[in-house]
């Protein structure tokens, strides 16, 4: 098979918000791919990049009295350790404000300026914020739908009866900035022509092999681009204040977020050549559309959410014809996450962030696998019922595929695996083993297609074969008769390189598995062909852990965390006093009852380690009347156990589960006689029930330190 050359990118996630799992589905999605056409010893990039700019983001810094690019700098950071986390392994995790992206926006501008007729000047009215001095994008208005009365809908299109409409028709529109009443202004604004370029993009729709779903490109066709409506011209910028590339030669105009948003995909690959994270030159990953003839072509993938098809299939095709680039080989356009059937809901903890996930749950190989169950190549919405989640990956990847290796390694750990004369090894064994490999072929094809949810259906297929052969074989029994040592062996030889195959054929999905697999083996999973490989006469490394079962309190943990992120409605008049209302005077009579103690050095203070930390379980201790054992995660894989004295105050320890707390970090270890605690919660309170858990405001994080 010729080995391919392939650049892939995931959607460019925006600046100002953390990455959750409705984003994760896409970013896990394309990783599969990558390591799929990786493991079949293709070339493949994958790059990502956050996106930066727009009206967002210069609201925040302001706010926020910082730069914008310190704000940039921050979320790239956790973004980057987000997706990484989640075994997403992109080359290169760029930002859209950057040199090289400022470069090539400028280079497509230079290219549509210089088509006749293509970018024009227009008046648009639109409404301003006073307060905030800025233009709004539709979606920072909001107030009563013209057509059905609904409050609360944005500037465009409003969700009870699905009108579309301009801002300056909504009723009592409010700016979600500042909350003004936006005025009607009008402003010029760049348009580029798009109907000169819609024979270029309605060709590449119709290339074979075919760069969109059909149901993609069928939609299309009956919208957007039907033949009897002109392709409307498209509002390329916007006036000062705004944060983002000034056009050249258009002083205070700038570019619309989504005119170097996509071409972010390409500075990001730029930025990786230079880095030299990947092999250049950029044209060998993303060729000019005139360099195909006689080489076998690049071919370019992009990953996104069916929201944003239109961007990608008609403005970015049409500014990549423009400015002379290849066009996409594919678009895989998938639908979003709903939780338990509902769109995902901060107030129902359902809008879980990834670090979040991370920090409950714990292993993304639980959320990489119950993904990819469910993708194909279809755009509709895919479902995380949690129910289904737990049991799924509990019934499929401890109990078919990681059982299947602990049920057996430890019956050959002194013998090692057997010798490879197969010819004395029983029938259907053999058989089984060879039958993997012909799986694996359509397996290979499934991943290739997109299928996901179908190749992990074959590959338990194969799982449910290979245990059905172990419960036959029955290790456990032959253990017991000293004359069947041999036979012993060979069974788990088989079973183990049954575990293997199964492995392979996961990798793409649970790359860490892939890598214990091969620790266990003395290899390295690096090509779909290892599959074929047969590990015998030699020993097996002791059998280390391979993954839990998920716990459906970890999910429930997830949930309530989710949860109490959401900022609750501050109780401003009982928190606050009023401008010139006297603040009443707090009574000494709890520092009476307990002194202040002596001053003591600052270097004394600063040897306490005080920290954020997030309750991950809470329960009670048999017999212990006053006790919780707390399980609490300082981010990552720090946890710490701690017996706390809390409970005649929080009877109810579940409704602890997720709540910030502070504690003691370094505190050295105390055996109690229900166990070590690894370090002190901080309450305050006289005792009894009146204990009150000083609970960080909601913004702080798990681990961070209490200064
Ligand atoms: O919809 C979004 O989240 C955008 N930030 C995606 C941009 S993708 C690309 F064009 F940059
Ligand atoms: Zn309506």
């Amino acid at each position: 098979m010729p080995i391919r050359q392939i650049l892939v990118t995931a959607a460019l996630p925006y600046v100002n918000g953390h990455i959750h799992i409705g984003h994760l589905v896409e970013y896990i999605q394309a990783d599969i791919w990558v390591r799929f056409q990786r493991l079949c010893g293709h070339r493949v990039a994958y790059i990502c990049a956050d996106d930066t700019h727009g009206t967002a983001t210069m609201i925040r810094a302001r706010n926020e009295g910082r730069s914008e690019q310190s704000i940039i700098a921050e979320m790239n950071v956790t973004h980057h350790r987000d997706f990484a986390d989640f075994a997403v392994a992109f080359d290169h995790y760029g930002s859209t404000d950057s040199a090289s992206n400022r470069r090539l926006v400028g280079e497509f501008w230079q290219a549509l300026t210089a088509a006749p007729g293509v970018v024009h000047h227009k008046e648009v009215t639109q409404l301003f914020d006073p307060k905030a001095g800025c233009f709004l994008a539709d979606r920072f208005v909001k107030g009563t739908c013209p057509n059905c009365h609904s409050p609360d809908q944005y500037g465009d299109s409003c969700d009870k009866c699905n009108t579309t409409y301009s801002p300056a028709d909504l009723k009592n529109p409010v700016s979600t900035l500042t909350g003004a009443t936006p005025e009607i202004r009008s402003a010029t604004h760049l348009f580029v022509r798009l109907e000169p370029l819609r024979a270029a993009v309605e060709a590449w729709m119709n290339r074979s092999p075919a760069p969109l779903q059909q149901e993609v490109a069928n939609w299309l066709k009956g919208t957007f681009l039907a033949p009897d409506k002109p392709l409307r011209d498209w509002d390329v910028s916007r006036p000062a204040p705004y944060f983002g590339f000034e056009i050249p030669g258009e002083p205070g105009q700038y570019f619309y977020v989504w005119v170097d948003a996509p071409v972010g995909y390409l500075a990001s690959l730029t930025d990786a050549i230079a880095a030299g994270k990947l092999p250049g030159p950029v044209a060998s990953w993303w060729p000019a559309s005139s360099a195909h003839a006689g080489q076998q072509p690049a071919e370019i993938h992009h990953f996104i959410g069916k929201d944003i098809t239109y961007f990608h299939t008609v403005f970015w095709p049409a500014m990549l014809t423009a400015a002379g680039y290849q066009l996409p080989t594919q678009v895989h356009i998938h639908g979003f996450l709903t939780v338990d059937g509902e769109k995902m809901s901060k107030s129902k903890g359902t809008f879980v962030r990834a670090r979040t996930y991370l920090e409950t749950v714990g292993d993304p190989a639980y959320m990489r696998y119950y993904f990819a169950s469910k993708l194909n190549r279809k755009v509709e919405d895919i479902d995380l019922n949690l129910g289904e989640f737990v049991d799924k990956v509990n019934s499929d990847l401890v109990g078919k595929v990681v059982n299947l290796a602990s049920r057996c390694a430890n019956f050959i750990a002194a013998s090692g695996l057997a010798p490879g004369n197969t010819t004395q090894w029983p029938a259907e064994g053999v058989q089984l083993l060879d039958s993997f490999r012909g799986g694996a072929e359509e397996i290979s094809a499934l991943y290739d297609s997109g299928d996901y949810a179908e190749a992990m259906r074959r590959i338990m297929a194969l799982a449910d074969q290979a245990n059905r052969y172990v419960e036959t074989a029955a290790p456990w029994k032959l253990a017991k008769d000293a004359s069947r040592a041999a036979e012993l062996q060979i069974a788990c030889t088989i079973a183990l390189n049954l575990f293997w195959r199964l492995t392979v054929l996961l990798a793409p999905v649970l790359p860490k598995l892939a890598e214990q697999a091969g620790a266990l083996f003395a290899d390295r999973i690096t090509h779909w062909d290892d599959l074929q490989r047969l590990h015998v006469g030699k020993p097996i490394a002791p059998f280390q852990h391979l993954l839990g079962r998920l716990q459906m309190e970890s999910v429930k943990a997830m949930i309530a965390a989710s949860a109490s992120e959401v900022p609750p409605p501050r109780p401003v008049q009982e928190a606050t006093a009023a401008a010139g209302e006297e603040v009443a005077a707090d009574d000494a009579a709890a520092v009476d009852a307990e002194p202040l103690l002596p001053t003591i050095a600052f270097e004394d203070f600063a040897k306490l380690d005080l920290r954020v930390a997030r309750i991950v379980s809470a329960e009670e201790v048999p017999k212990a009347k006053k006790i919780l054992k707390l399980t609490l995660s300082l981010g990552g894989s720090h946890q710490r156990t701690v017996f706390a004295g809390i409970k005649t105050a929080y009877p109810d320890a579940h409704a602890l589960v997720g709540r910030l707390v502070t504690v003691v970090a370094n505190l050295a270890p105390r055996t109690m006689s229900f166990g070590v605690s690894e370090g002190m919660v901080i309450a305050a309170g006289p005792g009894s029930t009146d204990i009150f858990l000083l609970a960080p405001d909601s913004g702080a994080k798990p681990g961070q330190r209490v200064h």
